[in-house]
């Protein structure tokens, strides 16, 4: 029975084990898989994996692995005043399978937000090379705390996975920051848009329940994004 008893506390452990291991994007079984982009590359048909094809490794080359232009500021002209520019497996083909990418984040002067969004597959670790950013993120359920604090250059701050976050400049300067993420692909799930910007939209009479808003008013901010 003993023995037994060992086996089970042994299957659980790595049952467990697995179960964390596959809470990021799986590990490579080769150097890398450099991305073919698109389904043209793919055969008559559109094929979907977990990631992407790979080239022939002896057809990669330097530039599979690079990306130029991180030193251009993204245009922050518009409703939020904020410009993410993601550098992950779309633009560096190199990065398919290897579980990481890059975005810059530009903020307009006096309130330029990148609003409350989450990473479902990634975490992100966030250092702020100019301005200073209010940021923060909330915990799930039930507590639902809040973790806040205020950057200044130098300054670096993480979101864990999955968590809703957000960056505002308070300065009167525009604000620079560059992060890492921990998938090559971590998507990206913009509160606000999510819920009254869906296609095809969500009926108002759920978005009145759930937010405790009068129904003029969720029909209004439907219409806002
Ligand atoms: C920035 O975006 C705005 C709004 O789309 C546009 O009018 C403007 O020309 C853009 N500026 C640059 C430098 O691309």
């Amino acid at each position: 029975m003993k023995g037994v008893n060992h086996f089970l506390v042994v299957f659980a452990f790595l049952a467990l084990a697995s179960t964390l291991a596959s809470a990021s994007d799986p590990s490579s079984l080769m150097d890398f898989c450099v991305a073919l982009n698109g389904p043209k590359n793919a055969g008559m048909h559109s094929y979907f994996v977990n990631g992407k094809f790979c080239k022939d490794p002896k057809l990669a080359t330097a530039d599979d692995f690079f990306f130029s232009g991180l030193d251009k500021a993204g245009n922050t002209s518009n409703a939020v005043g904020s410009k993410v520019t993601p550098v992950n497996a779309d633009q560096i083909p190199g990065l398919n399978t290897l579980g990481i990418s890059l975005v810059r984040t530009d903020y307009a002067p006096y309130g330029g937000l990148n609003p409350p969004h989450s990473h479902p597959r990634g975490t992100e670790i966030l250092v702020v090379i100019k301005g200073e950013l209010y940021v923060g993120f909330v915990t799930s359920n039930p507590d639902n705390r809040f973790f806040t604090k205020v950057l200044k250059t130098g300054d670096v701050f993480v979101f864990p996975v999955g968590l809703i976050h957000f960056q505002l400049n308070i300065g009167k300067t525009d604000a620079i920051a560059f992060a890492g993420l921990s998938s090559q692909n971590p998507g990206v799930i913009i509160i606000a848009n999510a819920v009254f910007d869906s296609n095809p939209p969500i009926n108002p009479g759920v978005l009145t329940k759930a937010f405790k808003l009068e129904k003029k008013v969720a029909e209004y901010l439907q219409t806002q994004f």
